[in-house]
């Protein structure tokens, strides 16, 4: 069977390589051309997390890496290699993204819209009909900041958060589309927010709430506190817009890619089958502002609205506005179609404050850790 996957190079991908590569003896890799080595980089992860060397000596034989743009039409491909590339593929894992909550919309549409078009007409040209995985994310759900989002839902009726969100829903919205128009099984894997506790590393992409300790960082030197010197009882207040009860979906990235891979075995539909990919357990937004306060001096309060009066370091803070809304969030995510396809298997990993403290906090943090609890 002929594999190949977008995204390899990523937070979620490169563990995706990992599964697919225990699972086929070849796999192709659509790599972001202009960008450093895909073989280096997926080769450096499997050294930095324990692979066996003899799985690593082999990555050359059994990775095929194809460069693309995949915000280009044709992937960025010539006619020829497309068509080639198309006719001999039986399965294409789509995992590449934009994930930056914040970016301007159009720039956001070019890589999770269309280049999830350009990877649909990929599969409608092959001669083997390949299946399409797409990961999409739990929070096309929007900015429905209650109740369950059942995995059958995609409507934009609540609105989105900010514009990755309505960006990942209109590339759905396409697969919902392509799957009719050509009468095509799709299978659609949202995961909720991906964590580790793997230490951060220059050479790994960055963990997705690392901009915590960034953001919080610069706003700490920017408004002249140097963040070593702040005694406990001096800490600055920083209240952030959200709610002491609300809850958020934290899911670890290699539970999750294990559980794709099992999904994508599962006899499909024909259609469009889609499954939520998420922890067992919330994680209370009060975890996120004791991690915040255990990667920088401040003591952080959640408050009903929006600041009209912040301070400095408040107005500074607020520098990635697409996450703060999170924080007002108390809906769940229904995962009920996974739980009856692979039964009622658990991660058994706890996502609390000392995960989620290994994986986000820098070397930094790290090397000044006598100082914080
Ligand atoms: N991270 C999360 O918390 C999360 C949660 C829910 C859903 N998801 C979804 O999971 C998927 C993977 O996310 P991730 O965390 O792995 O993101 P990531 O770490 O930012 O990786 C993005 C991947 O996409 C590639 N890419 C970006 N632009 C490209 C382009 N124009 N052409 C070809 N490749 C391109 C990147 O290649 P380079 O590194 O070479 O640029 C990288 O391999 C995304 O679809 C995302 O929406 C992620």
């Amino acid at each position: 069977m002929d594999v190949a996957l977008t995204g390899a190079t990523g937070f979620l991908g490169l563990r995706l390589v990992r599964e697919l590569l225990g699972r086929h003896r070849s796999l192709t890799v659509f790599a972001h051309a202009g960008s450093d080595s895909a073989l280096g980089r997926i080769t450096r992860f499997l050294e930095l997390t324990d692979t066996p060397p003899e799985l690593i000596a082999e990555l050359p034989k059994r990775l095929r890496v194809v460069e693309t743009d995949l915000g280009q039409p044709r992937m960025g491909l010539s006619a020829a290699d497309f068509e080639r590339l198309a006719d001999e593929l039986d399965v294409v894992w789509h995992s590449a993204g934009n994930i930056n909550l914040d970016d301007d919309l159009a720039q956001l549409r070019r890589v999770n819209v269309e280049g999830t078009r350009n990877v649909l007409e990929l599969a409608a040209a092959g001669c083997r009909r390949p299946i399409v995985n797409h990961i999409g994310t739990a929070f096309v759900g929007g900015a429905r900041r209650e109740g369950v989002v059942y995995e059958d839902e995609l409507d934009d009726s609540h609105g989105f958060e900010n514009g990755y969100e309505r960006s990942k829903y209109e590339a759905e919205v396409l697969v919902h589309e392509w799957s009719a128009a050509h009468g095509r099984p799709v299978l659609v894997l949202r995961p909720s927010i991906l964590v580790t506790d793997l230490p951060a590393h220059p050479e790994l992409p960055e963990h997705p709430l690392r901009f915590i300790d960034q953001i919080l960082r610069a706003s700490l030197s920017t408004v002249g506190l140097a963040e070593a010197l702040v005694p406990e009882r001096e800490r600055p207040v920083m209240r952030l817009p959200g709610r002491p009860h609300g809850h958020l979906n934290l899911m670890p990235v290699e539970h999750a890619a294990r559980v794709m891979v099992q999904l994508a075995d599962v006899k499909a539909s024909g259609r469009v089958d889609t499954y939520h990919v998420v922890h067992d357990h919330d994680v209370q937004t009060t975890t996120i502002t004791a991690l915040m306060e255990l990667l920088v001096p401040v003591r952080v309060e959640l408050v009903e609205k929006r600041l009209l009066d912040p301070s400095p370091l408040e107005a500074m803070a607020d520098l990635y506005p697409g996450f703060t809304p999170y924080l007002s969030h108390r809906r769940r995510f229904d995962d009920t179609r996974v739980r009856t396809v692979l039964g009622p298997e658990l991660s058994g990993i706890r996502v609390d404050l000392d995960y989620l403290l290994a994986g986000v906090r820098s070397k930094q943090t790290t090397e000044s850790s006598p100082r914080w609890p």
